[in-house]
């Protein structure tokens, strides 16, 4: 449930989060506030952060400094606000469960342990599972997928459970483009129905057009902005060094 307090505050606030694994920080100092009901895209190269960054916001990585607020609720609490669906390759996809049992999986933080799901549970995965376009495949086991057809399951489980705020990493990788569009199609239904969303996207030429704001990312913060404003040569000159006449290009269609 939204509290009036909570629709007033920022789907998400950063404050000078610094993450590390070792020596180096994969996240410096990155200060950023989120509006709510916005599908938003996080870009940058290859070990830039956008996972850590992702990982964050969910509380799964520990903080060196800052802070990190959903709807105004610290992150360790604020379990249950954020669905998330992974990038594809952290998942055992060899774990024996079916494709409705995954989508189900987004219900356990509101199905009591003693009691199994209820019909509403069962209607609103059913309601998932047809979103993404699943619903045929409920009974399949989840590693006789194609990976596109996975990547719609975990969205259905993420959608299931009823967060106002959706984190995906890479939805988009590895997928046809049939793929790519209804993946996007779910994404902007998400957002429609006023849900927020933060999506690590790592192709550049799509990134104008599919998300109303970009979060450019390099282990600090580069820009946060209209996509006019973030895909600028200077900015993507030192986040993506020597790949510089690409970026002319795009910018120029961009524009
Ligand atoms: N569990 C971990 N242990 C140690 N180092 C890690 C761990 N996870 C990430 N890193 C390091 O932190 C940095 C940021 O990683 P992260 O996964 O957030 O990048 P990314 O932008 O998501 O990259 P990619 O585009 O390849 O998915 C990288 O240098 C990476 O090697
Ligand atoms: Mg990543």
């Amino acid at each position: 449930m939204t509290t009036n307090a909570q629709a007033t505050r920022p789907a998400i606030q950063v404050e000078n989060l610094t993450v590390s694994y070792g020596p180096k920080p994969a996240l410096l100092d990155v200060t950023l506030s989120i509006e709510k009901g916005l599908l938003i895209g996080v870009i940058g190269p290859n070990g830039a952060g956008k996972s850590t960054f992702i990982k964050a916001i969910l509380g799964f990585v520990k903080r060196d400094m800052g802070t990190v607020a959903i709807q105004g609720v610290s992150a360790e609490k604020a379990k249950g606000l954020v669905a998330y669906v992974p990038q594809r390759g952290a998942v055992d996809w060899d774990f024996p469960v079916r494709v409705k049992e995954v989508a189900m999986m987004g219900r356990y933080g509101h199905i009591p342990w003693y009691t199994d799901p209820s019909p509403d549970d069962w209607r609103i995965v059913d309601e998932a599972l047809e979103m993404v376009r699943m619903s045929e495949f409920k009974d399949r086991q989840i590693g006789q997928l194609s990976g596109g057809q996975q990547q719609r399951v975990f969205m259905a489980r993420a959608l299931a459970q009823g967060s106002d705020i959706l984190l995906l990493d890479e939805p988009f990788a590895g997928v046809d483009a049939a793929t790519e569009r209804a993946i996007l199609d779910v994404l902007e239904n998400a957002k429609a129905s006023g849900r927020t969303l933060v999506v690590v996207h790592h192709d550049l030429t799509t990134a104008g057009e599919y998300f109303d704001r970009l979060i450019l990312i390099k282990q600090r913060l580069y820009a946060y902005g209209p996509p006019r404003a973030v895909l600028q040569e200077d900015l993507l000159s030192q986040v993506y060094e020597g790949r510089l006449r690409v970026f002319s290009n795009l910018i120029k269609k961009e524009r």
